[in-house]
């Protein structure tokens, strides 16, 4: 709006100037009064300093791209409907019930770690649960559920951090240990029932970010989150987001589906399966992939699978295919929601943290973090890692519209599939909730509440 209404002044300033002289009411050395002239060149100083800072933002500022669930991944073909109505039909259509677990055990990201300074308090919502995740003043991370067993109000929401290392309820002012979750003050009781406390969650950071151990029944973590240990060499080019509506497990089973990746990923560009699939350009410029997924070789490390992508990208023209690109992808999935992907590319090397949380049942967070080596241009990197986010919107249209279902038809050459929902199982327990027919979430190893 201010550009548009700047640039309309200068042109204003300059075309009123020169229509006075031509139409001979005005001599050749007629100039506006000075403050008119004055405005003007403000004008013109403030829509160069804007454009420069556009400028400046395409070729230095890191990516940084979040899509809301009605961004991208439905297709609207019924305009009776509005948009959001499509994608809430979308989504009660798909709970069927016959799915594995909503949540599997693991780590899971919930924040990157700048978000959240010493002494603040943050409300976060992931695995269908309200949160208060703080910094303490020694500037260790906590998560406690958010709910306060007192009157339940909500920590998250004007809690603070108070005694170096416990979150205080905004409401009467009792207090929780950050590393307990026990009930430590009540402020204006001579006695503390010491038996009260409140979910306390386990947390780590690694590669700067914040992560929350999930598991249905409790306990401590099963495994350390190792760092990706490229990142020290590369630099950061920015991170993107999406919010995805399908069972949590298509999202890395998506690695050992390999015989999709020369179907949909074939076009090199575009996210709208619908349009680009046709398109001139993607007819003569296609990925041709061939890939390898493999279950985990270290038996003291069960909860991690590689796979392996190298990926041509061509130009065919009278079906002789000139090769343009050779990329190499090495990716280590570790547990069900992180993965380390290494890119190797003639030209320089690269580094995507894949992530995803589950947010509630069928809704997941889904973030990538990109770096590069650092002598590369933030808008070359940037160009590549948003081709290779049309790629992941790609996805997100099959896992948006799709039902996941435990026993698919598979072919022998899908083997990797099989393999991979067999490892996946280990991330889900006897009490890991579940979604039943009718929608709802049930948690088989709580007790039913009582009724009011
Ligand atoms: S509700 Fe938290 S102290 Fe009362
Ligand atoms: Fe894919």
């Amino acid at each position: 709006m201010l550009i548009e209404y700047l640039i309309r002044i200068t042109v204003m300033v300059i075309t009123s100037e020169r229509l006075l002289i031509l139409m001979g009411l005005c001599d050749e050395s007629f100039h506006f009064p000075v403050m008119i002239r004055v405005v003007f060149n403000a004008a013109v100083a403030i829509v160069i300093a804007l454009v420069m800072s556009k400028l400046y933002k395409v070729l230095f500022a890191p990516l940084d791209l979040r899509r809301k669930l009605e961004d991208v991944g439905y297709v609207h073909h019924d305009h009776s409907v509005s948009r959001e109505e499509n994608i809430r039909d979308t989504q009660r259509r798909k709970k069927l019930g016959n799915t594995p677990p909503v949540f599997p055990n693991g780590w899971f990201k919930v924040a990157d770690s700048t978000w959240i300074k010493k002494g603040q308090v943050k409300s976060i919502y992931f695995f269908g649960e309200q949160l208060a995740l703080f910094r303490n003043k020694r500037g260790l991370l906590r998560a406690l559920d958010a709910y306060c067993p007192h009157l339940l109000a909500n920590m998250a929401a004007g809690g603070k951090v108070v005694n170096s290392d416990c979150l205080e309820c905004p409401f009467h002012g009792w207090k929780f240990s950050g590393e307990t979750g026990k009930l430590v003050d009540v402020p204006y009781a001579q006695k503390v029932p010491t038996f009260v406390s409140v979910k306390k969650w386990s947390c780590c950071e690694v590669d700067g970010m914040a992560y929350l151990w999930y598991h249905c029944d409790g306990g401590e973590p099963k495994w350390v989150l190792p760092s990706s240990v490229t990142i020290n060499t590369l630099k950061y080019a920015g991170k993107t987001e999406h919010i995805i509506n399908s069972h949590i497990q298509d999202i890395p089973e998506n690695a050992a589906d390999i015989s999709h990746l020369d179907h949909l990923h074939k076009p090199v560009i575009g996210s709208d399966v619908e349009k680009t699939n046709e398109s001139l350009l993607n007819n003569l410029i296609f990925h041709s992939i061939q890939a390898s997924w493999k279950p985990p070789t270290d038996p003291n490390e069960p909860h991690r699978s590689t796979m392996s992508i190298k990926d041509n990208i061509h130009l065919s023209i009278f079906n002789i295919k000139i090769p343009l690109l050779y990329l190499e992808f090495e990716i280590d999935q570790i547990g069900p929601g992180a993965v380390h992907i290494h890119v190797r590319t003639p030209f320089f090397r690269g580094l995507m943290l894949q992530n995803v949380t589950p947010i509630e049942p069928f809704v997941q967070k889904l973030t990538h973090s990109f770096y590069v080596s650092p002598w590369v241009p933030v808008c070359i990197a940037k160009a590549f890692y948003l081709l290779e986010t049309t790629q992941i919107e790609r996805d997100i249209l099959m896992w948006n519209n799709k039902t996941y279902f435990r026993q698919p038809v598979l072919v022998k050459e899908e083997s990797a599939l099989a393999k991979h929902r067999r490892w996946y199982q280990q991330f889900y327990s006897e009490n890991s909730p579940r979604m039943n027919h009718r929608g709802d979430l049930v948690y088989p190893g709580k007790p039913k509440l009582a009724d009011w």
